[in-house]
């Protein structure tokens, strides 16, 4: 295959730097000015990882919050991140935020529980424990494709069965109750979300 330092030059205009942001390899000389400027501006179009960083518990439920505004039905979120991360306690202020009334807890021995509140339907499941063969018979996208907005703990566990365009969120924990959430979107709407999140000065 040719290099991406080949293909660039035949890209015009705009196309051109596109094309050198995301694809020529770390330590190319990018510094005539005008380039650089061109580069800056692309940025927000590219960027594929937005993060969020929580200080306590009610940072984590303010995150929940600025995400319930945008969800539709058949939006689908992922947790990851190590055991005690805050996957389940983001999932609690989270369903809050949608309007479930009910106590949210980690669902790890049920897999999948079902939760009916004010507003959209809420799917919450945990993979921890699953096999594959397990995970084959779930029907995940009943839920994925349903009336309802999923949340999966430990979707790493079933990512061949995850849908394309998602949220996926990677929760690392720094100390006792610092924890930086790394927000990535595939597809829309996710991508619009995160931009708009950014623009607002939720998201860096
Ligand atoms: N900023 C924070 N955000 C989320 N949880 C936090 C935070 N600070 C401390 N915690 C605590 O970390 C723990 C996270 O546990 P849990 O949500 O069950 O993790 P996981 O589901 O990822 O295994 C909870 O005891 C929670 O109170
Ligand atoms: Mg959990």
């Amino acid at each position: 295959m040719e290099s991406a330092a080949e293909l660039a030059p035949i890209h015009i205009g705009a196309g051109f730097f596109f094309v050198t942001e995301l694809m020529l390899p770390a330590g190319e000389d990018y510094n005539r000015s005008s380039t650089r400027k061109r580069k800056k501006g692309m940025r927000s179009l590219t960027q594929s990882t937005f993060t969020y960083l929580s200080r306590h518990e009610e940072d984590t439920d303010q995150l929940g919050k600025w995400l319930a505004v945008y969800l539709l039905p058949g939006a689908v979120l992922t947790l990851d991140g190590d055991l005690g991360a805050g996957k389940t306690r983001f999932s609690q202020g989270f369903a809050r935020a949608i309007g479930i009334r009910d106590t949210v807890n980690s669902p790890t021995f049920t897999i999948i529980k079902e939760y009916e509140g004010d507003g959209l339907p809420f799917y919450h499941m945990d993979m921890y424990r699953i096999s594959q063969e397990e995970a084959d018979e779930l029907g995940l996208e009943d839920y994925f494709y349903g009336a309802g907005v999923t949340l999966i703990e430990w979707s790493s566990l079933i990512e061949d069965l995850l849908p394309p365009d998602r949220l996926t969120i990677t929760i690392t924990q720094q100390g006792d109750q610092t924890r930086v959430f790394h927000l990535t979107p595939h597809g829309e709407p996710y991508q619009s979300w995160c931009v708009q999140m950014k623009e607002n000065g939720h998201l860096q």
